[in-house]
């Protein structure tokens, strides 16, 4: 029976849509079975992030609507074949998926998969209701910047009347130099503020992202690990910055 992870935030742009990508890619790519259900409705955007949008027949509204089975709807990805991605649609008003139909949809095909990530639209209103409301566990992504966290911590009061399984905070664009000149929150930081736990920290970096995820950058591995074993490893990212180079490169960085 797949787990259910909404995958959200509160503040719009903060990795949402990247950390559910990326996560589902390298589980896939370690034999478990992934769905990725994109539940922004109108601004979606999962198809092109995993690079599938030119294999899209039909989305999550044309199986609530009947006009498709749940399986059809699937998109396999052609690089990871224990990938799916369920897309949602750009033309459906939102007013007509509620959030039991995705519910529904979901629990028909997770007896099949392992993991299921629901990709979350930004805000606190009815897109997030839908899509926190079909699942049991949250990914909680933030930056560690003051205006992300003050949005993380309504998230987080709000997930609290779910009643959901599991909550934990995705570190996201954390800056090495800046962690390591203390000019940045430390994950521990984040854990008190949050008072929940930090069970992946990723570094800002340009080429996190690749469109057709021909790479998995390394910090998604150890996140990917981390919800397989339960058990919390961060990955370094001040490792660039130490060392005579390192320092060199964090004093270019800080200059910039
Ligand atoms: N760790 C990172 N380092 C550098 N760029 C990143 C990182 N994470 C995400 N980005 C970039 O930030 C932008 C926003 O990311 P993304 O679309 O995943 O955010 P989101 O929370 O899903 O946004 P929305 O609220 O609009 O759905 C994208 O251009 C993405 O490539
Ligand atoms: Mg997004």
């Amino acid at each position: 029976m797949a787990r259910k992870i909404v995958v959200t935030s509160g503040k719009g742009g903060v990795g949402k849509t990247t950390v559910a990508v990326h996560l589902a890619a390298r589980l896939a790519q370690k034999g478990q079975r992934v769905i990725l259900c994109d539940a922004d409705l109108g601004l979606n955007n999962v198809d092109v992030c995993a690079g599938v949008e030119h294999l899209v027949t039909y989305d999550i509204v044309d199986v609530i609507e009947g006009r498709c089975r749940a399986k059809q709807a699937l998109v396999k990805h052609p690089k990871y074949p224990n990938l799916y991605v369920l897309t949602s649609s750009h033309s459906a008003p939102e007013r007509y998926v509620s959030p039991q139909s995705i519910k529904l949809v979901l629990e028909n095909l997770a007896p099949q998969f392992d993991f299921i990530f629901i990709d979350c639209p930004a805000g606190m209103d009815d897109g997030f209701h839908r899509a926190v409301a079909t699942a049991d566990e949250a990914l909680v992504v933030t930056t560690p910047h003051i205006s992300a966290l003050r949005d993380a911590d309504k998230v987080i009061t709000a997930l609290k009347s779910y009643h959901l399984n599991g909550l934990s905070v995705v570190l996201n664009k954390v800056r090495g130099e800046l962690l390591t000149s203390g000019d940045c929150l430390t994950p521990t930081e984040v854990e008190e503020l949050l008072k929940t736990p930090v069970c992946g920290l990723l570094p800002e970096e340009y080429d996190i992202y690749s469109g057709d995820l021909t790479e998995i950058h390394p910090a998604f591995r150890t996140l990917a690990g981390n919800l397989l074993s339960g058990r919390k490893k961060w990955y370094d990212v001040t490792k660039k910055y130490s060392g005579f180079f390192g320092n060199i490169r964090r004093v270019l960085k800080r200059n910039l």
